[in-house]
């Protein structure tokens, strides 16, 4: 019986890891914790079925027969079955906390050539510091997007501005909560080309859906070019930048139909600032308590004037205008 149980289990167990269920592996972690993920649940698929199958046969082998309501006769345990039963879960239980254990330590060994970025969060946007990498005014490159090289270790130092979030890139799988008040961090070597999505994983009010944005991996050259790419924008700013800082930073919390988004946590901007001069931009964007839209409640980070150069509020404001069909 026992042995049926077994082999059901493993059947099982094939089936199951043959399945595609886990998101593309794009990170050295990603297989670390995909060996952890898949350990686990064969032992517990295997256990699962040994347990069921033994219930089962018992409930259809022992079962009292039509007509008899007498109680069952009294028995006292078995001391040999109750130490065995004791002793596997524990076995495996403290295997699987102990392998996990060093998983984790070698998920987060951190080389000495690692990157930092910091991940920013806030309700409802991510936004990410990279403190080596200076732009226009000496401050940190920050961006909406997270753009990172790939092969290389890349230590995320991740906060919170209001509320608990969650820092999260699927295909990465290391998963980290952000927090107000302290910094908490995790360690991800990327090993494939391309685009994932970042996602918060940690319900956060209104725009916890829409709270998204993009990692995007590319190679050491492409990297360097995205760089000076980026400090040439903060030095000349304009139209076209405003409309990608408007998708990253703005676009989780604002419809605006030219720029193609849906948030609904903010006023919708093809109306709110139809026809709006560029000094009415400038100020809901720096300082956007001064001026609360009707329905709406005081809930826009403060702090735009601070993350943005110059050079970038005023390319957002040339863009915002242009969309709307503000003549200034
Ligand atoms: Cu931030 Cu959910």
């Amino acid at each position: 019986m026992t042995l049926v149980g077994v082999a059901v289990g493993v059947a099982l167990a094939i089936v199951a890891v043959f399945i595609p269920w886990l998101p593309d592996a794009a990170s050295e972690q990603a297989d670390i914790i995909d060996t952890v993920y898949w350990v686990v649940t064969i032992i517990c698929v295997v256990v699962f079925a040994v347990v069921a199958g033994v219930s089962a046969y018992a409930v259809y082998k022992f079962r009292a027969p039509p007509g008899d309501t007498d109680d069952g006769s009294p028995i006292h345990g078995h001391t040999g079955l109750e130490i065995v039963w004791t002793l596997i879960p524990t076995i495996l239980v403290t295997g699987i906390a102990v392998y996990s254990g060093v998983a984790l330590a070698q998920a987060e060994d951190l080389p000495p050539d690692h990157r930092v970025v910091q991940v920013n969060s806030e309700q409802f946007k991510w936004s990410f510091t990279y403190p080596d990498i200076e732009v226009e005014g000496g401050r940190p490159l920050t961006t909406g997007e997270l753009v990172v090289p790939v092969d290389q270790t890349v230590r995320f130092e991740i906060t919170s501005k209001d509320v608990i979030h969650s820092f999260w890139v699927p295909e990465w799988r290391m998963k980290q909560d952000a927090v107000q008040g302290i910094t908490t961090e995790t360690t991800v070597k990327p090993t494939e080309l391309g685009t994932f999505p970042v996602v918060c994983t940690e319900l956060c009010g209104l725009g916890h859906a829409l709270m998204r944005s993009q990692a995007v991996v590319l190679t050491p050259a492409d990297f360097e070019a995205w760089v000076r790419e980026q400090q040439r924008l903060a030095r000349e700013g304009g139209a076209v930048q405003g409309r990608d800082l408007f998708v990253a930073q703005c676009g989780s919390c604002h419809i605006l139909e030219d720029a193609g988004t849906q948030g609904q946590v903010g006023p919708n901007l093809d109306e709110a600032l139809q026809g709006a001069d560029a000094d009415f931009i400038m100020e809901s964007i720096v300082d956007p308590s001064a001026e609360i839209a009707e329905g709406y409640q005081d809930a826009m980070p403060g702090n735009f004037g601070e993350i943005f150069t110059e050079q970038q509020l005023e390319g957002l404001v040339q863009y915002l205008q242009e969309a709307t069909g503000g003549g200034g």
